[in-house]
């Protein structure tokens, strides 16, 4: 058997790219109106960003999105827009993607990092732990597919009067007691970057029900500009202030689009072939399934399940490996705490560092030794990708080799 059987292409959404993809970018080379904004008829601006806005707004059910470049800068845009500043705090999960600190840093707040739960998300009781008078928001990341517990958080962070964004990057689709994530908080963000269940490369897009957050986050992603097409979805109000760019192309709207309708699809895909998986292995001896806050939600395109110790979950990885079965981590997340940005506290500029006043640095919050619980789930878990093109067959080959490397009679 080669034990490259299962190894998944990098996202889910590049290996269903077809002909729905290719038509929408053809449409949009063949009109010559890359940009969003205007085109070759004044009275009709191109429709592709625009198209991309609209039916995520109803798939996701949070009536005003925004395209822009990337998750990331969805990211920037969303703390931008709700306010957040130099001398504010956001929590977020310690263990998250890059940009969920990066983005905190780059308005000039501190990000204060917390535990993450059994589920790999954000655990909702640190809302309460961590906050303190200067917390604005909290930033829940639903991490590979996955809802984090929203209920208890949002009951935690609104009584305290935070905000809540929350980070759709690695779950559009998935579901939290029968609702869309993204739905539930302050603001969202999606990513459509390449290792993303659906992708157009790159791009992003900023979500919200509040109309004010909307036309700041347009602000800030066109320069401080709010154009006619903004202001019939509700006139300015604000003041101008400079802005960045991170406007989102036509021709990623175009591949964004065509994702979007496969979305769908692509998650069904993985819910069956996940609940086949767990069927067939049943229980397994040392090995116990990641506790999800609400199991009929997830994407599923991730099973991760975790073994009682770093060496226990090595030996598994090796064990599965050799039946074919890959199962390393298909996520860039790591702890914060354990990259270089954290541990050298440094922004551009010494001055934009909201971490200028803690010394010694690296500081209590942001070392290792502050999350015993972050460390020990992490260090324990095997993750099991499902890729698009995986089949029955291929599903019960991993239940079967799960079931023999558990069971000792592997190899
Ligand atoms: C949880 C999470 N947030 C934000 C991002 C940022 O998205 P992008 O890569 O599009 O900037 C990513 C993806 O990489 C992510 O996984």
């Amino acid at each position: 058997m080669s034990t490259a059987r299962f190894r998944p292409p990098l996202g889910l959404g590049s290996a269903a790219i077809g002909p729905e993809e290719e038509a929408l970018v053809l449409d949009v080379l063949r009109r010559g109106e890359l940009f969003r904004y205007y085109g070759n008829d004044p009275a009709r601006p191109p429709p592709m960003v625009a198209a991309v806005e609209r039916e995520a707004a109803e798939r996701f059910g949070i009536p005003y999105t925004l395209g822009v470049t990337s998750g990331t800068a969805a990211l920037e845009v969303a703390l931008a827009a709700a306010g957040i500043g130099p001398g504010d705090e956001v929590i977020i999960p310690a263990w998250s993607w890059i940009s969920c600190f990066t983005s905190v840093v780059r308005t000039g707040a501190r990000p204060v990092l917390a535990e993450i739960d059994a589920s790999l998300c954000l655990d909702p009781e640190e809302v309460a732990r961590r906050a303190t008078p200067r917390t604005r928001a909290v930033l829940v990341v639903h991490y590979q597919g996955a809802a984090a517990d929203l209920e208890p958080m949002l009951h935690a962070a609104h009584r305290r009067g935070l905000f809540v964004i929350e980070d759709c990057a690695e779950a559009p689709g998935a579901t939290y007691r029968g609702r869309p994530v993204g739905s539930w908080g302050d603001a969202a963000i999606y990513s459509f970057q390449h290792n993303k269940p659906i992708t157009a490369g790159e791009g992003g897009l900023v979500a919200t029900r509040d109309l004010r957050l909307y036309e700041r986050a347009v602000r800030l992603s066109d320069l401080g500009q709010y154009r006619p097409h903004h202001a019939q979805v509700t006139p300015p109000r604000e003041a101008p202030f400079s802005g960045g760019q991170c406007r989102m192309s036509e021709l990623t709207a175009a591949v964004a689009l065509a994702q979007l309708r496969k979305l769908d699809r692509i998650r069904d895909h993985c819910r069956r072939l996940k609940s086949r998986i767990l069927a067939q292995a049943g229980n397994l001896t040392g090995f116990s399934w990641r506790p999800l806050a609400d199991p009929a939600g997830d994407f599923g395109f991730e099973l991760y399940g975790y073994a009682p110790s770093a060496d226990a979950a090595a030996q598994l990885r090796e064990q599965l490996d050799a039946c074919g079965v890959w199962c390393q981590k298909r996520t860039g997340t790591y702890p914060q705490y354990h990259r270089e940005y954290v541990k050298t506290g440094l922004t551009a500029h010494p001055a934009l560092s909201p971490f200028r006043d803690l010394s010694p640095w690296p500081a209590h919050g942001y070392r290792a030794e502050d999350f015993p619980r972050t460390e020990d789930l992490t260090s324990r878990f095997v993750a099991l990708p499902i890729g698009w093109r995986f089949t029955d067959d291929d599903a019960d080959h991993i239940a079967s080799s799960l079931r023999d490397v558990t069971t000792g009679t592997s190899g």
